[in-house]
């Protein structure tokens, strides 16, 4: 008989995004001149001042295993961004640091969920938000915002998909795929009902950073002791410090949530990298010009792409208010005409732009959003530039 596998993993769908741009790389690195505009990463380096920060790090003999769940130095640090930044009062036993936001989120659902407790979910979600609720035996509830609402969900939408099992609410702001920028009072009410039915809000805030315009990031749980007490920060230096690879991520939580998470991390994985540790330090506290800089091009390139973008004929832009990605709807690209034969889906769309224009883009379907797509501008002006030409190119050979 053949043996078997965990019925839970065989559950867990690929990640698309990643599939995608891998494909990308693939073919640019075949040579084909390709216009990829599914990157999830800054296109920078990460800033000099912290890679040498590493680098004494490695030198000075920093490569010893540190608590499970972070240095005490680095605990600190986290600390005092979230108070300076975030407004948030956190003391070093409420911070958890993990191998990036995403473990974060794992450690934390984890930690909160048992067989059977829902997790709300809105849609559109980040892909990975369902797999690692189904992974700690949860079960997603999705709750749709609607497109007059910049597709946020309302507090009375989740009202109604309350029910006597939600255990948590995952609220993520500024938000990926949409780059929609919950308000200060659009999180109070929803804080109300958290409060109200009792369940807990885990607040992504990793793109915290890349908001522009004059927008403000709010941390919902700095909305009074209530709502604090309910709430998981996530945050992390991968998309605002250009730190991708380095993984680290960090909650601040209520202390019973931050010794679950960190006796489960201790197991599971231990400590995060130690050098990378010490270079989140240098990223929180030295030099935030880079940041600064690298979010004026980011800036530049979103105001780019959407003034372009909405002039082009089939396409629905929602106008980005942060993170680093355009969400369009491509509903009016169905059932148009194309060198005589109709598109008649979305992956179709998709297929066509890639084969025969070298453009790369994201569907949304596995964000909760059919007949969407999303584009990065975490790439260069001069790529964007050539990449939307040859778009419009395509929508332009459609009747
Ligand atoms: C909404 C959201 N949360 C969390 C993460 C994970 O970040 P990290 O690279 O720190 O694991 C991502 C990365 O794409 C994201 O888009």
């Amino acid at each position: 008989m053949p043996l078997s596998l965990s019925n839970k993993a065989l559950n867990v769908k690929p990640s698309s995004t990643l599939a995608i741009t891998a494909k990308a790389k693939e073919m640019a690195m075949a040579g084909v001149d390709i216009v990829g505009f599914t990157a999830g990463e800054p296109d920078f380096n990460t800033p000099d001042s912290i890679n040498e920060v590493a680098i004494q790090a490695i030198q000075d003999g920093v490569t010893k295993y540190t608590p499970a769940c972070g240095t005490i130095e680095l605990k600190k640090a986290v600390c005092e961004k979230f108070k300076f930044f975030n407004g948030l009062s956190y003391q070093p036993t409420q911070i958890v640091i993990s191998n990036g936001a995403k473990h974060s989120l794992s450690n934390i659902c984890d930690a909160l969920l048992n067989p059977g407790d829902e997790v709300i979910i809105p849609v559109p979600y980040w892909i990975t938000y369902p797999e690692i609720v189904k992974l700690a035996d949860g079960i997603p509830v999705y709750v749709r915002g609607e497109k007059g609402n910049a597709y946020k969900v309302t507090a009375s939408q989740i009202e109604t998909a309350v029910t006597d099992k939600t255990k948590i609410l995952i609220l993520n702001s500024p938000n990926n795929p949409t780059g929609a920028v919950y308000s200060k009072d659009e999180l109070q009410e929803i804080a109300k009902i958290a409060i109200a039915h009792n369940f807990y809000v885990i607040a992504d805030e990793i793109y915290e950073h890349l908001i522009y315009g004059d927008k403000k990031h709010v941390s919902i749980a700095s909305l009074g002791p209530e709502i604090y007490e309910r709430t998981i920060t996530v945050s992390g230096v991968s998309k605002s410090y250009a730190m991708t690879g380095w993984r680290i991520g960090y909650t601040g939580s209520n202390v019973e949530i931050a010794k679950v998470m960190s006796n489960l991390q201790s197991h599971k994985t231990s400590n995060p990298n130690s050098i990378a540790q010490k270079a989140t330090i240098e990223a929180l506290q030295g030099d935030q010009s880079a940041l600064e800089s690298m979010k004026h091009a980011f800036e530049e390139r979103r105001n780019y792409m959407y003034e372009r973008l909405i002039k082009m004929p089939y396409l629905d832009v929602l106008p980005p208010e942060g993170t680093f990605y355009v969400f369009i709807g491509i509903e009016e690209v169905l059932d148009k005409i194309y060198r005589g034969k109709v598109i008649a889906t979305a992956q179709e769309f998709v297929e066509i732009l890639l084969e025969e224009y070298q453009v790369v883009v994201v569907l949304c379907d596995d964000f909760g959003a059919a007949n969407h797509i999303r584009l990065s501008y975490a790439i260069s002006l001069k790529k964007i530039q050539k990449g939307l030409d040859r778009i419009e190119n395509f929508l332009g050979k459609l009747c």
